[in-house]
């Protein structure tokens, strides 16, 4: 009988299918994820491994949890927190969770873009904190949202889906893509035009070795005067010290962070002091129905790779499968 193990109680959507196929789950029940040598003595002997985006998982991972390992699959579409080279070398195909996600995550892009534009959360705890005295000509005014530019770095599904609720805004779109083909009316432009031109950026790339600390202070700096910045890729695409020193100044306008370096963020993190800086604890994804779908797509990637089967979802799939055909 295969054993799964699974690293943290995923919505049943994506359980029960398992079950059907491979009754012998082990699930680990903590709130917090599993440290590193807990997952491995859990895991060890597992035919297949169902992880999320807090488990890191590399090659010593996977030779610890032995060479039985048929698949690895993660309840995300972002892979960065596993070794995927190192997977492949292993001849273990890994799954993600592309799609079902796209347009929750795109929802909170603008949730926070708009929020930063219009001060909402310093509004509301201005507010709570008893400080509004009158309706004032000048209070908490913002950003100018309807007709401004909207700059998309990485311009893959969500960064599309972002562009197609720009329409309805009246955005002038444009975006920074290699390779990405034009759509709902975004113009590719090189950074510097992007930086230059756009009153909002938004960061969309996944976190890789070239994508790390893309958002430096030299980009800061080339960003138009009193812009505002959105993240809701990985935090590790952002130098939260050089974001600090640019808020701070007051050179960009504001920021609103769906994903931070660490996660979570220490409470000592000076972000945390500034009223411009939205963050929120990596939420994209989280409504119920895309959490149930993501859990069902990452079942259904394990239950193919425990069957020998090609991943519906694989990251590596050109190296795994094409080779053997
Ligand atoms: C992912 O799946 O990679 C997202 O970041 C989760 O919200």
């Amino acid at each position: 009988m295969k054993k799964i193990f699974i690293t943290r109680a995923i919505p049943e959507f994506g359980l029960s299918l398992v079950r059907e196929s491979f009754p012998r789950l082990d699930i680990w029940d903590g709130e917090l994820p599993p440290s590193r040598e807990e997952l491995v003595q859990r895991a060890r002997g597992a035919d297949g491994l169902l992880c999320l985006l807090t488990d890191k998982i590399d090659g010593d991972v996977m030779d610890a949890i032995g060479s039985q390992l048929k698949v690895i699959s993660s309840m995300s579409v972002g892979v960065d927190h596993i070794d995927v080279a190192a997977a492949t070398a292993r001849g273990i195909p890994v799954g993600n969770t592309p799609g079902v996600l796209t347009d929750a995550t795109a929802d909170q892009a603008f949730a926070l873009m708009l929020s930063a534009a219009r001060r909402i959360v310093e509004a509301d705890r201005f507010l709570k904190a008893g400080k509004w005295v009158t309706w004032s000509p000048s209070l908490l005014l913002g950003a100018d949202f309807a007709g401004s530019t909207l700059g998309i770095v990485g311009f893959g599904r969500i960064g599309q889906a972002i562009a197609k609720r720009a329409q309805g805004f009246d955005l002038r779109v444009i975006y920074h893509s290699p390779n990405a083909q034009p759509a709902y009316n975004a113009h590719p432009v090189d950074l510097d035009t992007l930086l230059r031109e756009s009153d909002f950026v938004s960061i969309n790339v996944p976190l890789t070795a070239q994508t790390k600390h893309l958002v430096n202070a030299k980009f800061l700096a080339k960003m138009k005067p009193g812009a505002v910045l959105v993240n809701t890729a990985r935090g590790g695409v952002l130098d939260q010290k050089a974001l600090y020193a640019a808020l701070k100044s007051n050179k960009i306008f504001a920021a609103a962070l769906d994903v931070t370096d660490p996660e979570p963020l220490p409470l000592d993190c000076p972000l945390l002091e500034l009223e411009n800086c939205i963050i929120v604890p990596h939420l994209g994804s989280a409504s119920k129905k895309t959490r149930e779908m993501m859990a069902l797509l990452a079942a259904q990637n394990l239950i193919a790779g425990l069957k020998g089967e090609r991943l519906p979802n694989c990251v590596n799939s050109q190296a795994i499968y094409d080779e053997k055909l």
